[in-house]
């Protein structure tokens, strides 16, 4: 079969084998507590799910624009200019694709090519690293540690750059580590990019949730410089529970919203037109709509580290944002693949290997299910440590 290198050269997720286990041990009946998910368990909330069916009966079932409707590109317009002081024109500057991850792809694609590099601190999205190769550029990974909470530093960030350096990835709040930048450090990042022309794309998919107590910063609003070096991806899949509903956006130039454009009106198309009438709903709502869905994933957060605290085995970092809480198992197993495999045949509990994420030593734990779950997930999980540990 003649498969191109270009697809060869792609690394298959490494969260689905674990995830497709668990759902085999599900089938026959098991019970499974699941930590692997990367979606929130709420369901769609109703209002939504009636703009969407009120769309199918309105006749909403055409080709749209392929960057989105002009009413769903005004919102993101307005939701940028509210939330994150960013200004973005609506009818230039803005794209919604099929979901976050698709407008990532798109604009590896439009942003880099051969001997480029794109810097990624990790560990990182699993994602990033194929999206970059896809698009025929190199991953340059900016390695972290649990003492800098998984951030990168300015100096770090200096020092990694080459003459081929052409952009970076940011992703705050990370998946997989839960960590939030604060406003300073994003400062001191900025002034680095700016010195150095380096775009910054921001992947801030999981804004809405953030639990510390300082407002979220978005990096392109520190500046008109940095402003114009960054593409400012979201979406509405974490934040209105909306993954299967496929709606992301970015706000950029001119010039890369028109390049990007120019892909997915030879690709994709528009989003669902029933999914963008979903998410015009969405982002119409007051902001409180998600208070109780982000009030939820809190205290499942707090509850997850008070279970965790009671294995000294096991460390982590303390999550400020998303819903994921990334544990270090190295007094544990050998390494996180088989790790996690025995801890899910051992117990039924799916955890995903860090490995994936560039970190072999750590686990991902999603807190993505209920209190109840995650008291009787972690505690079987102590019982195995305890039998299993070095
Ligand atoms: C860091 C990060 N970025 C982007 C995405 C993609 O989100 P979407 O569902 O909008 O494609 C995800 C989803 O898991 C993610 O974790």
């Amino acid at each position: 079969m003649p498969i191109s290198k270009r697809a060869k050269n792609v690394v298959a997720s490494s969260t689905l084998a674990i995830t497709a286990r668990a759902k085999e041990l599900k089938a026959q009946g098991c019970d499974v507590v699941n930590f692997a998910a990367g979606e929130p368990d709420f369901d769609t909330p109703d209002f939504i799910k009636k703009a969407a069916i009120k769309a199918i009966e309105d006749g909403l079932t055409k080709y749209t624009p392929s960057i989105g409707t002009v009413d769903l590109r005004k919102a993101i317009s307005k939701k940028f200019l509210d939330d994150n002081n960013l200004k973005y024109d609506p009818t230039s500057e803005i794209v919604v694709s099929c979901g976050a991850k698709h407008s990532l792809y798109n604009l590896m694609q439009v942003l880099v090519e051969e001997k480029d590099e794109v810097l990624v601190p990790a560990p990182y999205w699993v994602s990033y690293p194929e999206m970059i190769k896809l698009s025929g550029a190199t991953p340059k990974f900016l390695e972290t540690t649990s003492g800098s909470q998984f951030k990168i530093t300015a100096k770090q960030l200096e020092e990694s750059i080459s003459p081929n350096t052409k952009a970076l990835i940011l992703n705050s709040p990370s998946n997989p580590t839960g960590t939030v930048y604060t406003k300073t450090e994003l400062k001191d990042i900025a002034q680095v990019c700016v010195k150095r022309n380096i775009f910054v794309v921001s992947d801030e998919i999981y804004e809405k949730l953030c639990y510390a107590k300082e407002p979220y910063t978005s990096i392109a609003s520190l500046g008109k410089e940095i402003f114009d070096l960054t593409v400012t991806v979201n979406g509405v899949s974490k934040a209105y529970a909306m993954t299967g509903w496929r709606i992301g956006y970015f706000g950029g130039s001119k010039e890369i919203a028109q390049n990007v454009k120019k892909i997915q009106d030879h690709s994709t198309s528009n989003p669902s037109s029933i999914s963008q009438a979903a998410a015009l709903a969405a982002l119409g709502a007051p902001p409180d709509t998600l208070d109780a869905m982000k009030g939820k994933f809190q205290k499942r957060r707090d509850v997850i580290m008070k279970c965790l605290d009671k294995i000294p085995e096991i460390s982590y970092i303390y999550p400020n944002g998303a819903f994921y809480i990334f544990c270090n198992i190295s007094k544990v197993g050998e390494d996180s693949v088989s790790t996690a495999k025995k801890i899910l045949d051992d117990t039924n509990v799916a955890c995903i290997p860090g490995k994936g994420f560039g970190a072999d030593e750590y686990m991902r734990l999603s807190f993505a299910t209920s209190v109840e779950r995650i008291e009787e997930g972690i505690s079987r999980i102590a019982k195995w440590v305890k039998e299993n540990s070095k």
